[in-house]
């Protein structure tokens, strides 16, 4: 394990990422830590999508779960994108759903509308039929993540993912996206045995998955709770924080950090590091300096750029680019992404500039703000 990049996150001591050596997956998974680093590292999400037109050609002639099932292809798609922009960590090609399939949903990716599952989970009845005993079906995705991790050895981190409870408990009882989360909250205060049962279920099967990612040579796990900003600070933690946590702690077990992502989450901040995430995910509209002090400093962070800054004209772009980095202030643990994904139709070339930025940034250009040590 020490000649690998894959490192325990907690209480170990760290083999191989001298800065010395410093590649691009050092550089992220010292972030992680917490550990400094020669500059900040770089990714983002959804960095393999739709604005991309090699995607785009390989979209021509598949389905995105025809990508996702192809491991060799999944993997090409990963490492395109990866290459193109130059960053310093590569997401696996997958979709947050793919777990439905082994549970027992059916689900498609309709035209424009986004994912639709076709029976909702409304019921025990429902919840009792979901399997927890076919996770093995999944396995394109390691062999997926084996192939990336082989093509780029350390020279990149390699980010396996997964969803958390919350939001593909939301999937699942709203058949879709959703604006209000009405089915899925009212379940979860009028049946709440029901919610549990199934946040378990979901918790054993994502456990298995993350193991199988972690085990193919993933160096970290990203946690999505898309939709956790849909809550309450109050039903966060009666009803989504205690099984986050476990699916954060298990992961974490495996020895790799954990990165856990949420969108409009500035209230809910304090509550999701309970969790014990190694990185939490920001998005863009708390400045970055204040959602960390917010955090007390206790994890490393990760954002926080608005993704349709990426429709700016360079200068704006590298203004804002200079601002989030700033307000990192050279703090070790600033890993630095956009706040969500990047769109379709984003401009390639602009997504490009802003890793040149990144990279190109040093302290003495500082026009504003504090620097920390
Ligand atoms: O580089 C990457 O990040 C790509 C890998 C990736 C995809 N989905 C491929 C994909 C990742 C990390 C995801 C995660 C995912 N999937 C999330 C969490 C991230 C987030 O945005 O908060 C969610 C909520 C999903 C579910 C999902 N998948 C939705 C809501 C949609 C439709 C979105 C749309 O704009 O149509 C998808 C489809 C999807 N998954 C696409 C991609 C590249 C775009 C559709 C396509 O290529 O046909």
């Amino acid at each position: 394990m020490s000649e690998r990049l894959q490192i325990p996150s907690h209480g170990q001591p760290i083999t191989g990422l001298e800065p010395a050596q410093t590649t691009g997956g050092s550089r992220f998974l010292r972030a992680c830590l917490r550990r400094p680093v020669d500059r900040t590292p770089v990714w983002f999400l959804r960095q393999a999508g739709r604005y991309m037109p090699e995607y785009q050609a390989v979209r021509r002639c598949h389905s995105l779960l025809e990508i996702c099932k192809q491991p060799k292809l999944a993997a090409e798609v990963t490492i395109t994108a990866a290459e193109k922009i130059e960053v310093d960590a590569a997401i696996i090609f997958a979709d947050l759903l793919l777990p439905f399939e082994p549970l027992g949903l059916d689900f498609e990716f309709a035209a424009g509308e986004g994912p639709v599952i076709h029976k909702p989970v409304r019921t025990g009845e429902d919840v009792a039929r979901l399997r927890t005993d076919r996770t093995e079906e999944l396995a394109y995705v390691a062999e997926a993540i084996s192939h990336v991790v082989a093509h780029f050895h350390d020279r990149l981190a390699v980010i396996g993912f997964c969803g958390a409870p919350y939001t593909l408990a939301s999937y699942m009882i709203e058949g879709g996206g959703s604006r209000n989360y009405i089915h899925t909250k009212t379940l979860m205060y009028r049946q709440p045995d029901t919610w549990q049962r199934l946040l378990d279920k979901l918790v054993t099967v994502l456990r298995e998955y993350a193991r199988q990612q972690v085990d193919a040579g993933a160096h970290c796990i990203q946690v999505f709770d898309s939709w956790a900003g849909s809550l309450s600070v109050e039903d966060y933690r009666d009803f989504v924080l205690p099984a986050t946590k476990t699916l954060i702690r298990d992961i974490q077990a495996l020895g790799v950090p954990v990165i856990y992502f949420g969108v409009d989450t500035a209230s809910l901040l304090p509550s999701m590091r309970e969790t014990g995430a190694d990185v939490l995910g920001l998005d863009w509209r708390t400045p970055l300096d204040i959602a960390w002090r917010s955090l007390d400093y206790a994890c490393a962070v990760q954002g926080n750029l608005d993704p349709i800054t990426l429709f700016a004209e360079p200068d704006l772009i590298r203004r804002r680019v200079r601002q989030i980095l700033d307000q990192a202030g050279g703090r070790p643990g600033h890993i630095f992404n956009l706040g969500h994904g990047i769109v379709p139709n984003t401009p390639v070339e602009n997504v490009q500039h802003v890793v040149r930025f990144v990279r190109e940034y040093t302290p003495h250009e500082v026009s504003t703000g504090t620097r920390h040590g």
